[in-house]
């Protein structure tokens, strides 16, 4: 069975414990604003026009916003969550269908988590279905309370006492919602908690006892159901997102000297037996093919795209470049905005800065320390040395061997 689905993404807290001057939403992972992620997952799934509460730093986030695809609505003075779904009445106050609630700084939920969600919201025919999960440490979350099996609420750790706060199930602050059962409750609540806020967590136990089907489906795995408050929240949601991201380059046949040390970021491809090494960043949408060698130490940004069997070597950064196959840099090496050809071979310290479109022919050479300005132009197999760089003289260098 499918119903319409909508969408209400929650981004007007302020991120106090952030301690930040930025709203929190835009604080990047792997250059992108944590807003992204889920409007990202949200458009997987097929939601048309999420609807984003903004508030805190509003202009700064709308400008983030992409045009035409989303609506948005303000939440002024932020007064909290469920105080934030409030102000989305207008927009989807009389839709009939699924309405997902979703804190925007949950990012690392997988579309197929949410799905499942759905699934089991649609099959149950509950009102409020909440997405939980298993934490070994839930310290920080929202607690789902049980009896007899049952939910009926969720409470907050800071209002929790003893016994609740040893209570492993946590609410994602991921809901789907039967829109008058939710806004009908949402009428009922008042701030009376040790925040002082409208907790939209109060919803699930108004739901329940005006004898709404409940539900919590604990279907977020823990490494999923990680939301981000502080600044080590946002390290350790990158470092999961890379490590991830490896572990699925480790299945396509990549090898990873050492994935703690080591940085990928999302959509990037791999070849097989390729080999990273150590203390390497790889950037969104860089592509390397097959049999390379990357790193120690290596940068690899976007608009990249590494050839077979091309060895980007220690100290070598590389940006909107294409590496041609079986390119050597092996050493101390910037290259921007640089085609460079099959088998040419990089020294040590050449640096391709300020350039559109510098041209380096298929297995050409460059000395240690070349300098290649405006308009050079090196051609197939040829070798250039020097500040500015010049093209050696094949038979004067062969010349000067013999002597
Ligand atoms: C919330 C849940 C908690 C859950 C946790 C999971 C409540 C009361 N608690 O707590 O049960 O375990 O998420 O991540 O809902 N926001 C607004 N307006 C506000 C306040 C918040 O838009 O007035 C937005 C924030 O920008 C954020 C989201 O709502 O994206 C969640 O707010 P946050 O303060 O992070 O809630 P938690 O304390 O994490
Ligand atoms: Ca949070």
């Amino acid at each position: 069975m499918s119903r319409p689905l909508r969408a209400v993404l929650l981004a007007a807290g302020r991120g106090t414990r952030m301690n930040s001057d930025r709203p929190k939403v835009l604080h990047e992972i792997f250059g992108r604003p944590l807003l992204d992620y889920p409007l990202v997952s949200l458009r997987q799934l097929g939601v048309k026009r999420p609807v984003v509460v903004v508030g805190w730093g509003k202009e700064e986030v709308l400008s983030h916003l992409p045009h035409g695809v989303v609506d948005s609505v303000t939440q002024t003075p932020q007064l909290g969550t469920g105080h934030a779904v409030q102000a989305a009445r207008r927009k989807v106050g009389g839709f009939r269908g699924d309405l997902l609630v979703w804190p925007a700084d949950m990012i690392l939920l997988q579309k197929e988590t949410l799905s499942r969600l759905l699934r089991g919201h649609r099959e149950s025919g509950a009102a409020v279905t909440v997405l939980s999960s298993f934490r070994v440490d839930p310290t920080g979350y929202g607690r789902v309370l049980r009896r007899g099996g049952r939910v009926i609420g969720i409470r907050e750790e800071l209002d929790a006492d003893e016994a609740e706060k040893r209570i492993h199930e946590v609410n994602t602050g991921v809901y789907v919602f039967e829109p008058r059962a939710l806004f009908r409750a949402l009428e009922k609540i008042r701030p009376k908690n040790r925040k002082k806020e409208y907790y939209l967590t109060d919803t699930v136990r108004l739901i329940d006892e005006a004898g709404g089907r409940v539900e919590a489906l604990p279907y977020a795995p823990p490494e999923e159901a990680q939301g981000i408050n502080s600044q080590a929240d946002l390290a350790s949601a990158t470092r999961i997102l890379s490590q991830k991201n490896i572990l699925n380059h480790q299945r396509q046949g990549v090898t990873i000297v050492s994935p703690e040390q080591t940085f990928i970021a999302p959509e990037v491809s791999i070849g097989r037996d390729t080999v990273i090494y150590p203390w390497t960043f790889i950037e969104r949408g860089v592509r390397i093919g097959r049999k390379c060698r990357i790193g120690p130490f290596a940068r690899i940004r976007s608009g990249s795209v590494i050839e077979d069997g091309a060895v980007i070597g220690s100290f070598v950064e590389v940006v909107r470049s294409r590496i041609g196959k079986k390119v050597l840099a092996k050493h101390l090496t910037y290259l921007g905005d640089a085609t460079v050809g099959a088998g040419t071979n990089i020294g040590a310290g050449t640096i391709t800065a300020n350039y559109d479109g510098l041209q380096v022919g298929d297995k050409a050479k460059t000395g240690a320390g070349a300098v290649l300005t405006r308009g050079t132009k090196i051609g197939k197999g040829r070798v250039f040395v020097g500040v500015p760089a010049r093209p050696l003289n094949r038979d004067r260098s062969r010349g000067s061997r013999k002597s």
